[in-house]
């Protein structure tokens, strides 16, 4: 994917910027001095011939459009070596960029010019876990998927589920309050998280490790951290409250003439599903013909439709909850709602199923290339925007169905139950009429349409020119002081939104 997407590199965000006169050059003296606090082995120095190899990885984004030139990369143990060397930072005006599993998408987690890129990915201690209150408590470099597996064999689960657990960090998916599949049932982390460790640029120390669900004194000063994208200090731990494991999980799948159709059938599944409704996710027929094409697998219903919805339930009972989704399904096809659906019989179908869900973005990557939206709209327009789109890029002369044409198609999918949608523009080739078409318009649109421009994903570089679609002036000022406090020397992940 990486080589296709490199094209658009001159344009991800980064050609209006200069590196800030205001921070050093990395010296040999600086290398000294962190080699003796962390040892050599956790210091990668590009500056010599094998480590500018190594540092590739770490100064590139995971879609290849973000490019950085880092010489440096540290990887402190401890809480108290992110303190000695943010202090040193601070102290000698070396900017930095935190950097977890590096799956982030609006290239936040790479550096933009020089910054020294402190990876967090040996923090991976699992400090504790309560078996009575679910309380876990973590090092903000453990992978999502360790913390899964930790819980699973304790009978509980993350309350987070995405497409890039198996490398994403819990502290990465914190700092950009990462969303994902499980969110209509458990929450935001924004409730889950229980407490927070973080560092100051400064070397401060913020012990807020509460492991309290209730807990009202006074400004709740963690949840700067989660979503903060790095901008406001190195998180180091995390407590969060884990959902006990689902004993059973029952999936549907079905597919609806109209978007209506879809609204209607989500208003049911809420009625008659209750409690044990954990998923509700929408996708247009253009998202699963490319799933089609790119798998090859029989599709789940006899005929095409131009809507399908997936739905899950997680209970402790199966035959009461496959009862349930039974009864909603005889419901919405009896009333008109939905035209045809199917019910997982076993393990391997509700795998099967949501393939053709999760499957979207790796058939997609097959395509020429893509450009994606998230986007949160209110749920009557929430679908809206993939149409709107679609007439833009044909009143533009870019949309046709041959080779003419540099966009192929425009499709929709997602979070149906959060009111989020992933808009992909799918193009034969990039083009910077393409892009000039979409941007900023699309995020306009939005905003008319009272959505936020990054529902997930969260700014980073690539949001950065366009944060005002989403915040006011207020807003801004206020957060620009809160980046002051904080980081009043502005060392922490320069260049990006704030
Ligand atoms: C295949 C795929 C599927 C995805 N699916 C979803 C999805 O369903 N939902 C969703 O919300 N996102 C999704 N994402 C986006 C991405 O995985 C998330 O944003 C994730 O939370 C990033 O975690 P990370 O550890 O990789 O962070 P990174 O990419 O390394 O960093 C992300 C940001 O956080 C900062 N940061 C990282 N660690 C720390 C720390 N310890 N302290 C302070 N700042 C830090 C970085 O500076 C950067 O700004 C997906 C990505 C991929 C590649
Ligand atoms: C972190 O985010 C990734 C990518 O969005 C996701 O796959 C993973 O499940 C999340 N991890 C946790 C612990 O929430
Ligand atoms: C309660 O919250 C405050 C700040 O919001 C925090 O500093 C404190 O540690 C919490 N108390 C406990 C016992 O967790
Ligand atoms: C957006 O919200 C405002 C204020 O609530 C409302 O007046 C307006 O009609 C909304 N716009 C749309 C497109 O729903
Ligand atoms: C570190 O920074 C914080 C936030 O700017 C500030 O409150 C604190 O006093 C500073 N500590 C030291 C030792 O300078």
């Amino acid at each position: 994917m990486a080589h296709r997407l490199a094209h658009t590199a001159s344009t991800g965000g980064k050609r209006h910027l200069e590196r800030d006169a205001r921070f050093a050059r990395l010296r040999a003296e600086h290398i000294d001095y962190f080699r003796s606090a962390l040892g050599s082995s956790d210091v990668l120095d590009g500056t010599t011939l094998e480590g500018s190899l190594e540092l590739t990885g770490f100064n590139e984004d995971w879609m290849g459009r973000y490019k950085g030139n880092s010489q440096l990369v540290l990887r402190p143990r401890d809480t108290s070596q992110v303190s000695q060397i943010l202090a040193y930072c601070n102290d000698n005006n070396l900017a930095v960029v935190p950097q977890g599993g590096n799956t982030g998408l609006v290239g936040g987690s790479v550096p933009v010019f020089d910054e020294i890129i402190i990876s967090l990915s040996n923090m991976k201690r699992i400090r504790d876990f309560n078996q009575v209150s679910g309380v876990l408590t973590v090092d903000a470099g453990v992978v999502l998927e360790t913390a899964d597996l930790y819980l699973a064999e304790r009978q509980h689960i993350f309350p987070l589920d995405l497409g890039a657990k198996g490398s994403c960090h819990v502290g990465g998916n914190i700092s950009t309050n990462a969303g994902g599949l499980r969110l209509l049932r458990y929450g935001s982390l924004h409730g889950n998280v229980l407490g927070i460790e973080a560092v100051l640029p400064n070397g401060t120390v913020v012990n807020d490790l509460s492991g309290l669900r209730k807990n009202n004194t006074g400004y709740d000063l963690k949840h700067l951290f989660i979503g903060g994208e790095g901008t406001l200090g190195i998180v180091t731990g995390v407590s969060l409250v884990c959902p006990p494991k689902p004993k059973a999980v029952n999936v549907a799948f079905f597919g609806l003439p109209t978007y209506d159709h879809v609204q209607s059938a989500f208003q049911e599944a809420k009625l008659r599903l209750g409690e044990v409704l954990s998923a509700f996710e929408m996708m247009d027929s253009h998202s699963q013909d490319y799933v089609h094409r790119a798998t090859q697998f029989k599709r789940p219903l006899e005929t095409q439709h131009d809507f399908y919805c997936l739905v899950e339930t997680s209970g402790s009972i199966a035959n009461h909850d496959y009862e349930k989704l039974e009864g909603f399904l005889d419901h919405v096809m009896t009333e008109g709602i939905v035209s045809d659906g199917v019910v997982a019989q076993d393990v391997s179908q509700v795998k099967a199923l949501w393939h053709w869900r999760e499957g979207i973005a790796e058939a997609l990557s097959k395509a020429g290339g893509t450009y994606k939206y998230d986007l949160s709209i209110p749920h009557k327009d929430l679908y809206q925007v993939v149409k709107a789109t679609e007439a833009e890029l044909v009143a533009s002369n870019l949309l046709g169905a041959t080779d003419d044409f540099p966009v192929e198609s425009v499709l929709g999918y997602g979070h149906m139950g959060d009111m989020n949608i992933h808009l992909n523009v799918v193009v034969r080739r990039y083009s910077d009429s393409v892009q000039n078409c979409l941007e900023p318009w699309i995020y306009a649109w939005t905003q008319q349409h009272n959505g936020s421009i990054s529902a997930e994903h969260g700014l980073g570089l690539a949001k950065k020119p366009y944060v005002g679609y989403s915040k006011d002036a207020v807003m801004l000022d206020l957060m620009t002081q809160v980046k002051k406090l904080f980081d009043p020397k502005g060392i922490m992940n320069p260049y990006k939104f704030i």
